[in-house]
C-alpha cells in the first residue's frame, strides 16, 4: 500500500501522480492536502512518513514546492528513507542503492511529465542489496544511537 501527500506547492503535481497511480492500479491513499490553499508541509510529511514508519504503508510519495521541506521532515521518522529526486538517474538510484521508501519531488521544480516518469522509474526499480544493504544497516545503527541518547 502506498500513501501520498503534498502541500499547496505540490498539489497540482500530486493530482497528476494520483492519475498515474490509478492507471497503474497501484493501491494508494491520498492523505492531503486537498486544494491550493496555503498549508504547512510538515503536517503532511508527518501523515505520510508516520504511516511508512509505523508499517501501516509500505511506500510513500511526498511533494512540496521544492521537495526540500518534505524530505527534511520525513527523514525525522525512524525507518524512513525519503529521497528527493531531480532526474531519472536519482529516481532509479533512490531505489537501487538507497531503497528509499518515500519518494520526494518538487512540484515547482518538475513538469508533470518529469514527475510521473520519476514515479514510474522508482516503482519499477529494485533494491540491489549487497554492499548497499550494509550501508542502510549503518543508517539504522545511527538512528538507534540517536534515539537511545
Ligand atoms: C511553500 O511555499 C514552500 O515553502 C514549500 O512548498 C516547500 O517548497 C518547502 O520546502
Amino acid at each position: 500500500m502506498l500513501v501520498i501527500g503534498s502541500d499547496h506547492g505540490g498539489y497540482e503535481l500530486k493530482t497528476e501522480i494520483l492519475q498515474l497511480l490509478e492507471e497503474r492500479a497501484v493501491k494508494c491513499t491520498d492523505l492531503g492536502t486537498d486544494g491550493s490553499d496555503s498549508v504547512d508541509y510538515p503536517d503532511f510529511a508527518a501523515k505520510v512518513a508516520g504511516a511508512v514508519s509505523s508499517g501501516e504503508a509500505e511506500l510513500g510519495i511526498l511533494i512540496c514546492g521544492t521537495g526540500i521541506g518534505m524530505s527534511i521532515s520525513a527523514n525525522k521518522f525512524p525507518g524512513v528513507r525519503a529521497a528527493l529526486v531531480h532526474d531519472e538517474f536519482t529516481a532509479q538510484m533512490a531505489r537501487e542503492h538507497n531503497n528509499a521508501n518515500i519518494l520526494v519531488m518538487g512540484g515547482r521544480v518538475l513538469t508533470p511529465e518529469q514527475g510521473k516518469k520519476f514515479v514510474e522509474i522508482w516503482l519499477d526499480s529494485t533494491f540491489e542489496g549487497g554492499r548497499h544493504r550494509n550501508r542502510l544497516d549503518k543508517i539504522t545503527a545511527i538512528e538507534q544511537r540517536v534515539i537511545s541518547r
